[in-house]
């Protein structure tokens, strides 16, 4: 492991049983991530993404094997260990965003902080109108999210994640719900912000258009990493695929 690393898989398995038979939604995974990469994790759908980011997130067990995140091994956490780390290491992006429909959406990205245990309202209102801006939303701080588009309620969801200053955020499909364009342009503010946070990404898709972003990229199939390729061969690839009208 070099000391870098902020995430290490080792081996990882997720079995999941179903009366007789058992399902191998990860059967032997093994990849790092260094601290401030942006990683996307490619695949088909069942390869595995959803089921993997969900044991770096911490919400799901591994069958077999280890995750490492800061040095910590979570297979050693206790449930409240746990749920700290749920909390203030890892922020999520979904594909659906899920953003509370009755706060307006400073005050969705505030309900992160109040969870991490801050109770100034003065202070959580600032953190949120400052990230607000960073994403691109100033002005529609006091909105209710019906009164955004789909790709401004994503930017929501992004600064949500962002607000806790996690050591990693990880994002499920977080282009699936939108247009092509305005999925280029969250993989674009993912990507701004990576760059300019030092934050580390990690983003599961079965959209090669993400991997354009990426530092690195990791094929996931059928539970077992199928290649990797690093910034520049992808770059080379992609554009010998987009050549050929792939
Ligand atoms: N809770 C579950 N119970 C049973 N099977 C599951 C469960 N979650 C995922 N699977 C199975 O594991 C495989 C991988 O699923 P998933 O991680 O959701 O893939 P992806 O996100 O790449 O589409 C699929 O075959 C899926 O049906
Ligand atoms: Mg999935």
């Amino acid at each position: 492991m070099d000391n870098k690393d902020i995430v290490v898989v080792k081996n990882l398995k997720r079995v999941f049983e179903f009366g007789e038979s058992q399902i191998y939604a990860l059967n032997g995974v093994d990849l790092s991530i260094k601290k401030g990469e942006f990683v996307v994790i490619l695949g088909p759908s069942g390869a595995g993404k959803t089921t993997l980011l969900n044991m770096i997130g911490g919400i799901d067990h591994p069958t077999e094997g280890d995750i490492i995140v800061a040095n910590e091994n979570l297979n050693e956490f206790s449930n409240n260990r746990m749920n700290t780390y749920r909390r203030n290491r890892v922020g999520w992006i979904f594909q659906f965003f899920n953003i509370i429909a009755s706060l307006r959406i400073w005050e969705n990205v505030g309900l992160a902080l109040e969870f991490q245990g801050m109770k100034n309202k003065k202070e959580i209102k600032k953190r949120s109108y400052d990230i607000l801006k960073k994403v691109g939303l100033e002005g529609k701080e006091k909105r209710f999210p019906s009164q955004l588009s789909g790709g401004e309620q994503q930017r929501v969801a992004i600064a949500r994640a962002l607000v806790k200053k996690p050591t990693l955020i990880v994002a499920d499909e977080p282009t699936g719900n939108l247009d092509y364009v305005t999925g280029q342009h969250i993989a674009e503010l993912m990507r701004k912000l990576n760059e300019e946070e030092g934050t580390t990404f990690i983003v599961v898709s079965h959209d090669i258009a993400i991997t354009q972003f990426a530092d690195r990229v990791y094929h996931l199939k059928m539970g077992k990493i199928d290649k990797v390729e690093d910034k520049d061969q992808f770059e080379l690839n992609f554009t010998k695929k987009v050549k050929e009208g792939e």
